[in-house]
This record gives C-alpha cells, sequence and structure tokens, in this order.
C-alpha cells in the first residue's frame, strides 16, 4: 500500500505508524526485526547526516533491501529535508517521501518552499511532509512559543496540498529535562480543521500515556531516534568496557538486540488504544 492510504487509513483506525530513524545496518535491523516479528508496518528515516554517512544511494538500497529480508511492510523517508535539492536528489534515488523542513522560515516562505516539493513529488508519485510550528532541534531551547496554531495549519495544508504536517504541540528533539506536557486540546483543535495526516517529532521521552492519548486525538506518524541511538550506544559501551573482544560481529547484536526489544515496546504502544 502507498504510505499516504497508510496513513489516512491509520488515522482513521486511531493507530499510529512508526517512524524510525536508522543509522547503520545494525539499527535499521534492530527495528526491522522487531517490526517482523509483531508484523507491523514501519517507516524507515534517513536524516541528512546519515545520508552523508552512509552514502545517499547506499543508504536507501540498504533499507529497500532490508526490508524484503525481514519481510516488512515499509518506505523510506527522507527527515528533516533541509533544502529542495536534498529533496531532489532523495526523489530522484527513489524515496517513497521527503519531508521538507521550513519550520524555521517564515510562514510564507515556508508556504512556498513547500509547494515548491509538492509539485516535484508529484512526478514521482512520493508522499511529502512538512512542519509548520517549532519543534526544538536537539540542543535548542524548548519554549511554548512555537506551538502550531490551528487556522495557520488549516491555511498552511490548503495552500500546499501536504500530505502529512509535524506539528509542534509541546514535543522536542531528543530527551527532556523535565517531563513533557503535551498539548492535547490544540492537537484536537489541529485535526479538526486540517485534513492532512499529523506526525509528532521527539517522541523520544514522552511518557507513553501521552503518546497514546495523541494518536487517540489525531496523530499518525510517531517520529523516534534518540531513544534507538541511545539504547544502542549505552548496550555498546557497557559491552566494551571490560571485554578486549575484537569480533564486532560478536559484540554489536547485544546492542541490535536491544534496539528490538524497544522498538517492538513502541510498536505495542502505539497500536490501538482507541479508548485511551
Ligand atoms: P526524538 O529524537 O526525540 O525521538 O525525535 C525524533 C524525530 O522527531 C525525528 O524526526
Ligand atoms: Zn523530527
Ligand atoms: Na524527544
Amino acid at each position: 500500500m502507498r504510505l499516504k492510504e497508510k496513513l489516512q487509513q491509520f488515522t482513521k483506525e486511531k493507530r499510529g505508524l512508526l517512524a524510525t530513524n536508522y543509522y547503520n545496518l545494525e539499527t535499521l535491523h534492530g527495528v526491522l526485526r522487531a517490526a517482523s516479528e509483531l508484523n507491523e508496518p514501519v517507516i524507515l528515516q534517513l536524516t541528512q547526516s546519515s545520508i552523508d554517512y552512509m552514502g545517499l544511494e547506499t543508504a536507501v538500497k540498504l533499507g529497500r533491501a532490508s526490508l524484503e529480508q525481514f519481510n516488512v511492510e515499509g518506505w523510506i523517508h527522507l527527515d528533516h529535508g533541509g533544502s529542495v535539492d536534498l529533496v531532489q536528489r532523495c526523489l530522484d534515488a527513489g524515496f517513497d517521501s521527503v519531508m521538507i523542513d521550513g519550520s524555521e522560515l517564515p510562514f510564507e516562505e515556508n508556504i512556498k518552499i513547500t509547494q515548491d516539493v509538492v509539485q516535484r513529488a508529484k512526478a514521482y508519485g512520493a508522499h511529502v511532509e512538512a512542519e509548520l510550528g517549532y519543534v526544538a532541534k536537539l540542543g535548542q531551547e524548548h519554549g511554548a512559543q512555537g506551538f502550531t496554531q490551528p487556522q495557520e495549519a488549516k491555511d498552511f495544508v490548503e495552500a500546499t496540498g501536504v500530505d502529512a504536517l509535524a506539528i509542534a504541540i509541546g514535543t522536542a528533539h531528543g530527551f527532556y529535562k523535565q517531563t513533557p506536557k503535551l498539548d492535547i486540546d490544540l492537537l484536537k483543535a489541529i485535526h479538526e480543521v486540517t485534513p492532512s495526516t499529523l506526525v509528532l517529532h521527539g517522541s523520544s521521552g514522552v511518557p507513553h500515556d501521552q503518546v497514546q492519548q495523541a494518536i487517540s486525538n489525531g496523530i499518525c506518524k510517531v517520529n523516534l531516534a534518540t531513544e534507538i541511538k541511545n539504547i544502542f550506544m549505552k548496550t555498546l559501551q557497557n559491552e566494551l568496557s571490560n571485554n578486549d573482544e575484537i569480533d564486532l560481529r560478536k559484540v554489536f547484536p547485544k546492542a541490535t538486540s536491544q534496539v528490538t526489544d524497544l522498538v517492538k515496546t513502541k510498536l505495542i504502544m502505539i497500536k490501538n488504544y482507541s479508548d485511551a
């Protein structure tokens, strides 16, 4: 099924669709083993940094081949695309979905760059996500000043025809100093006036009951990155602290299987609790 239809179906069913970032073979396979064991679909995301790290063609082919290997229904998505040029390269490389992140641009410029990407993606049948409002990036200040406004969301979606919209309702990228408190009333108001799929960025560190409440009230795509990196590296660091094993194929699987356990927990969490 195409991603757009899947997201529409899941939104209707008040189910979340997990979107996880991958950084290498191990984190990718850790995620896919979880999806495979639970027979759940998953969106595989690449940021510019991961693309630079692996190489664009390698990253997308690795994702695609691994989906087949694990027999998982999934899509390759560009996360936080920062320029039309990068988006274009990803479309050419066969991504199913691209995000153009104009969230730090003035409203009208965000509309313009998103319109450009929507136009380009059409020719490829690709899905497009944009961001409106300000979800703090790693290391940036968290604050309520950038929350998405319903009227702006409505105008933005109408003007751009974007498929999915990342909104700011109280999450931030990375872990939190204080437990976040999502603005569910604001989410409801946005969901009422926008037909597009709503995306929750910054899910790492958000209490599960709040993620579930968000899904019950209109969020569908749930982005998870930091918790994956964290569990993978913490496990590796621990494994290596008093161990001089040099066969990495004996060391990495422990970290990979921790990623699997984490992602299984998340997949179960977002599955279905329309009555939460
Ligand atoms: P976290 O790193 O907080 O999970 O956020 C992920 C994200 O939003 C990727 O786009
Ligand atoms: Zn994000
Ligand atoms: Na987060």
